[in-house]
């Protein structure tokens, strides 16, 4: 059965931390894989995070079965967290699933959209995260793409993209990222959003947004205001939402899939094919990091406390924002490096080409995918004049 398979190449981000590991020298850097890190280069869990979870196994008296949808108190609380008031008015239209993290939801949205309505095409940002494509491909959607960066400026290509979605037909499929958008950390305005749901609802086309960083960016509500705008004026959205980061529950893969309905009807119809779809793929979510979750968000203390704890998350990216800024200026006068703290969120493109992204890893020893991503999070005061002179020596 097997030999027939010869050995894959590494996945494009995961294989930068087994590049790095295998790395000997001491001065190694490592800004690749999207998880946060403190100043001793650590992805804590959050403390009201550890409370939550310490309550929970305290009062924890069985192992049984969640069922194919999952924590329902989570599924509400989640909802809650990213349409904010929202989440009541539309309440009787939203069918929400908990999923396998961020990841499990974006491919269970492929695979609702695949089993609903298989020729449709779902249209993607140039660039977007390098695992978008494989993940939601793989359900058998086409994909497209749509114009987003402008690597000149470093910002959105505000008007390619909004001419790409004025020729896209009706329930054509745009996946759009809530926040903090990966790779590149070039977000639109809430004018733009405003602009983008104008389009979106006039032409009949399906959003599916990706929130896998919301209180990454700037905070917990404005980083979902381009997603409430939408909400509030499309009559179908998909929305992808990740606990991983927000919450430092990686490993635990918490994550929901909630899709706005045009009825109520149609959404109790959508919550039985979400449960058959899981129960076809997986069963059925692990309860843990949700479980947590949803005890937490329940708690008003544990909430405050977890919520300033993602404010210090964020003060610190955008300090170690400012701080490679300055060196880098520092280093080259005569360039702009702005852009470094007007992108928000965990990543930014270097913007350095093939030969340069080669010379990072074998002259610098910095590690970063092949697109030429950082983590700001890897940052530290220890190593930024070590990222500064790279990258002002390879910028050329
Ligand atoms: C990233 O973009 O690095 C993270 O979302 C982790 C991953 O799974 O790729």
């Amino acid at each position: 059965m097997f030999d027939v398979l010869d050995r894959l190449p590494p996945d494009p981000i995961l294989g930068v931390t087994a590049a790095f590991r295998a790395d000997p020298s001491p001065h190694k850097i490592d800004l690749g894989v999207g998880v946060y890190r403190d100043e001793r280069g650590i992805t804590p869990v959050p403390e009201a995070v550890l409370h939550a979870e310490r309550a929970l196994i305290a009062g924890q008296s069985t192992k049984s079965y969640v069922g194919p949808l999952g924590n329902l108190e989570f599924n509400a609380r989640i909802v809650e967290l990213a349409l904010g008031p929202l989440a009541s008015q539309l309440k009787e239209r939203i069918a929400t699933i908990q999923t396998v993290g961020g990841c499990g939801a974006l491919r269970l949205g492929a695979e609702l959209i695949h089993a609903t309505s298989p020729a449709s095409v779902i249209h993607v940002s140039t660039p977007t995260w390098a695992n978008h494509e494989p993940l939601i491909g793989n359900s058998g959607l086409r994909l497209e793409r749509y114009p987003y960066y402008d690597a000149a400026r470093r910002d959105v290509a505000f008007d390619a993209m909004h001419d790409a979605l004025e020729r896209l037909p009706a329930g054509a499929v745009v996946l759009l990222h809530a926040c903090c958008h990966n790779p590149t950390g070039a977000e639109l305005t809430p004018a733009q959003w405003r602009l983008v749901a104008e389009i979106v609802e006039r032409r009949g086309l399906l959003p599916f947004i990706d929130l896998a960083y919301q209180g990454f960016g700037d905070d917990l509500e404005t980083d979902v205001i381009g997603l409430r705008v939408l909400a509030e004026r499309v009559p179908e959205l998909l929305l992808a939402v990740s606990c991983s980061k927000n919450f430092g529950l990686y490993k635990e893969r918490a994550g929901a899939l909630v899709a706005i309905c045009r009825s109520g009807t149609t959404a109790a119809a959508v919550a039985t094919h979400q449960a058959r779809i899981a129960r076809r793929m997986y069963s059925m979510p692990p309860d843990h990091g949700a479980a947590i979750v949803a005890r937490l968000l329940a708690d008003a203390g544990l909430r405050g406390q977890w919520q300033q704890e993602v404010e210090a998350m964020v003060a610190r990216m955008k300090s170690l924002r400012a701080l490679l800024q300055s060196r880098l200026q520092a280093r080259r006068p005569g360039t702009d490096f702005g852009w470094l703290t007007r992108q928000r969120g965990m990543f930014s493109l270097l913007g350095l080409d093939e030969p340069g992204l080669a010379r990072l890893r074998s002259d610098f020893h910095i590690y970063v995918p092949p697109d030429g991503r950082i983590n700001v999070a890897g940052i530290s005061a220890a190593n930024v004049d070590q990222i500064a002179d790279a990258v002002a020596t390879l910028l050329g």
